[in-house]
């Protein structure tokens, strides 16, 4: 017999990611079936009209399919309830006007997802929204930003990118001292590594495209809130006409099943590659908070209980071109948006071009790796041939 949500919350992460969402499951089978639907037909009239209980009313309002995700990412993240959207980008988009108006104030980190800040810079200005960015290295000191009509404080950490880990519960506690609503962009733990309703968050934004799908072949964002927010969100993502594609969902709940294995190979995999280019003198400095001795190592060790497999390294050479050579030639490691899928990626960045808040005062050349499940003897090897190519280029 599948246990219920409270009971289940007893148990290990594991076990809880393995069992979650049995509640819709039926006739003994396994995994919940993936229903492809749009009308839902109605005994009654009483029960379309809504004064007659009807558990499903319309396929974007949710199916068995998407119920069983959205009650195993609500019970990963550690909140009360969970809505899926399509993309990790329309979870950000979908949580930041469900809670701002004309007239708000966002506090927004400087070293968010690009696109998120994007949104927040373009529609939500259009929208007579304000924003400011924040030094995500800040903590408490976000209060100097504070305004009287600042109604949410948006972080991501460690930050996309640069990797900087903000010091969210201080961050959360000036929020709510300033009656501000407290959201976290929590993809890079999984949800398995940061549990941001126990760091004081309100909502929890993860694009499920990386880890929790975890394959590269779907499409998928989630959000989950505290139980005071619920009704309002709720509200908010069906006004917006947010739902998400029954196969995709289902290919997340498959993932969701072995997200702990993976993220412990992902961290031990990313941990000796980081570790080695950490050793190359090619490399001016490691970004990864997992490493000791690394920036925000310790906040790190202190709000984390693990590390996915993304980081970042400054390389010592500011040739893009012998960068390019690099990295155009590496075999294992694909040059590609995204991560969070079993295979290693390569991805140059720039982020000097976008951040306002923060100087970004680096030199050389970054760049930002996914580290897969591949053997890791193999990446060094990719890695090293790389690194030669680098060199001759220079
Ligand atoms: C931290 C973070 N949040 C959100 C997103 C957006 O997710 P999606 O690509 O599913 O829209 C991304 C995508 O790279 C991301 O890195």
């Amino acid at each position: 017999m599948a246990k219920k949500p409270r009971e289940r919350s007893q148990l290990q992460p594991q076990t809880q990611l393995v069992t979650a969402g049995k509640d819709f499951t039926e006739h003994g089978f396994v995994n919940p079936a993936v229903y492809h639907a749009s009308t839902v037909l109605f005994e009654t009239v009483d029960a379309l009209r809504g004064t007659q209980h009807q558990e499903y009313r319309y396929g974007r309002r949710g199916t068995p399919t998407s119920r069983a995700l959205e009650s195993a990412i609500a019970g990963l993240e550690g909140g009360h309830d969970c809505r899926l959207c399509p993309s990790g980008l329309a979870a950000v988009t979908t949580t930041l006007l469900s809670c701002l108006k004309a007239g708000d104030h966002l506090l927004m980190s400087d070293a968010v997802y690009r696109p998120a800040r994007a949104f927040a810079t373009g529609m939500l200005s259009r929208l007579g929204i304000e924003t400011t960015f924040f030094d995500p290295l800040a903590g408490a000191k976000v209060k100097d930003l504070i305004k009287a009509n600042t109604r949410l404080v948006y972080a991501e950490s460690p930050g996309s990118q640069t990797m900087e880990v903000s010091d969210i519960p201080a961050i959360a506690q000036v929020a709510h001292d300033a009656g501000a609503i407290m959201v976290i962009d929590n993809t890079w733990s999984g949800g398995l590594f940061f549990k941001p309703f126990a760091a004081g968050c309100d909502i929890s934004i993860q694009a499920g495209t990386k880890y929790i799908v975890g394959h590269s072949d779907a499409m998928l964002g989630a959000v989950t809130t505290s139980e005071a927010l619920w009704p309002h969100f709720l509200e908010a993502h069906e006004e917006l006409g947010q739902c998400a594609g029954p196969d995709d969902i289902y290919l997340a709940l498959r993932g969701i099943r072995t997200l702990e294995v993976r993220m412990q190979r992902h961290m031990a995999n990313a941990l000796t590659i980081a570790q080695w280019l950490q050793e190359r003198p090619e490399v001016e400095r490691v970004l990864y908070p997992a490493l000791p001795g690394t920036i925000g190592h310790e906040l790190w060790q202190r709000d984390f209980t693990g590390a996915s497999g993304l980081f970042s390294v400054v390389l010592r050479t500011q040739n893009l071109d012998a960068l390019s050579a690099m990295l155009e030639g590496l075999e294992l490691f694909g040059m590609g948006s995204s991560w969070g899928g079993y295979e290693s990626l390569a991805l140059p960045f720039y982020p000097k071009a976008y951040r306002t808040a923060t100087d970004w005062a680096v030199k050389g050349a970054c760049i930002r790796f996914h580290i897969g499940l591949e053997h890791t003897d193999d990446l060094i090897a990719d890695l090293e041939a790389g690194f030669a190519r680098l060199n001759a280029a220079s």
